[in-house]
C-alpha cells in the first residue's frame, strides 16, 4: 500500500493508521534526502502549490515552503494581512482567484474551525489544513509523532502526557488523535477550566496534579497558553498558572524517571516551561521544528500521487 486513503489532508480524525504509517515511513526516506549535500529531488517537479496563511505562523509556513522547495514544486506564498482579503474579498473568492492561476494544492492556515474543511468541498486543488481554529493541526501530530518514534521507537503502550491549554488548543486534539491510532496511551493534565468537558469521550483521563502526571508518562508535550483565543479569564495569572502547571529544572530533576519534554512552538519561556528545561538535553523542541520538513514533504508527496 503506497497511497493515502484520503484526497485532502483536513484532520488525523480522517486519517487511517495506516496513513499515517505510510506518511511517517515516507519521512524516513525524505529525512536522508535533505541531510544529502544534494537536498532537492524533482517528486513535485510541475506541481504548483500556493500557500494561504490566515493566520500568523513562523514554523508551519517556513516548514511547508522549505519542503515545497525541496521537492522542487512551484509555490505561491499568500498573507492576508496584505492582501485583498482587507478589502473585503471573501475566502471561497479568494482561494478561487488563486486556483484560475492553475494550482494544484493548498496549504491554508485560518483562524476559523472547519475553513479547510469547507475550501475542500468548494474548490478542485488537494487541501492540506496548516491548522484550523482551536481543530486540527495535522502536520504537527504527525511531525510530533514521528519525534517520538525517532526517540523512543514504536509508539504503542509508549505513556504521553498533553499539558496546559488544551481547551484551546489543536496540536491536542490532532495529537490525542494521532498517538491514540498508534496505540499510545494519553492523557491530559491541567487546570479543569482548561480542559474541554468532551475529554472523557476520546478514551482520554485528565490528571490534575503535574508531578503525577510527568510521573506517568514516558513523553510530555507542554502547550502554549493560548491567551488570544481566551475571552473568559480561565485562570487567576500566568503567575499562578505557572506555579502549578510551569515545568521547571527543580521538577524535572525531581522525577522517579528521565522524561523526553516537546513543546510545538511558539514557548512562553518562564510560563508553561522554563528556559533551562527547553534548552536542555531532554528536550527534543527543535528536532520536532526539523523533522517537521520531512514529514511535510512524506505528506505532500503522498497527496500529490492523488492528483488525476
Ligand atoms: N507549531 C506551530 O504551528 O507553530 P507556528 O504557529 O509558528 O506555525
Amino acid at each position: 500500500m503506497n497511497k493515502l486513503s484520503v484526497n485532502h489532508l483536513l484532520g488525523i480524525r480522517y486519517l487511517e493508521k495506516r496513513d499515517i504509517e505510510l506518511i511517517l515511513e515516507t519521512a524516513t526516506h525524505f529525512k536522508e534526502v535533505i541531510n544529502r549535500p544534494i537536498k532537492k529531488v524533482p517528486s513535485l517537479r510541475d506541481i504548483t502549490i500556493a500557500n494561504l496563511f490566515f493566520e500568523n505562523s513562523t514554523r508551519t509556513k517556513l516548514s511547508f515552503e522549505i519542503a515545497e522547495k525541496r521537492l522542487s514544486a512551484d509555490i505561491l506564498n499568500f498573507s492576508s494581512a496584505n492582501s485583498s482579503v482587507k478589502k473585503g474579498e471573501t475566502l471561497i473568492d479568494t482561494v478561487n482567484n488563486i486556483l484560475s492561476m492553475k494550482v494544484d494544492m493548498v496549504v491554508m492556515r485560518h483562524p476559523n474551525v472547519g475553513a479547510a474543511e469547507f475550501l475542500a468541498k468548494h474548490v478542485k486543488a488537494k487541501i492540506v489544513n496548516a491548522g484550523d481554529g482551536a481543530h486540527e493541526h495535522p502536520t504537527q501530530a504527525l511531525l510530533d509523532a514521528f519525534s517520538i518514534q525517532e526517540k523512543h521507537g514504536d509508539l504503542k503502550e509508549k505513556n504521553i502526557v498533553i499539558v496546559g491549554d488544551v481547551l484551546h488548543s489543536r496540536v491536542a486534539l490532532s495529537n490525542i488523535f494521532c498517538l491514540q491510532k498508534l496505540g499510545a496511551n494519553v492523557k491530559v493534565c491541567g487546570p479543569l477550566t482548561l480542559i474541554p468537558k468532551y475529554i472523557s469521550s476520546l478514551g482520554v483521563e485528565v490528571i490534575i496534579d503535574l508531578k503525577e502526571a510527568l510521573n506517568w508518562c514516558d513523553v510530555a508535550m507542554m502547550l502554549r497558553i493560548q491567551l488570544e483565543r481566551q475571552d473568559l479569564k480561565l485562570f487567576p495569572s500566568l503567575r499562578e498558572y505557572s506555579m502549578l502547571y510551569g515545568l521547571d529544572k527543580e521538577l524535572l530533576d525531581s522525577l522517579d524517571k528521565r522524561i523526553t519534554i516537546m513543546h510545538p512552538g511558539p514557548i512562553n519561556r518562564g510560563v508553561e516551561i522554563t528556559s533551562d528545561v527547553a534548552d536542555s538535553k531532554q528536550s527534543i523542541i527543535l528536532e520536532q521544528v526539523q523533522n517537521g520538513v520531512a514529514v511535510r514533504m512524506a505528506a505532500l508527496y503522498l497527496l500529490a500521487g492523488r492528483i488525476e
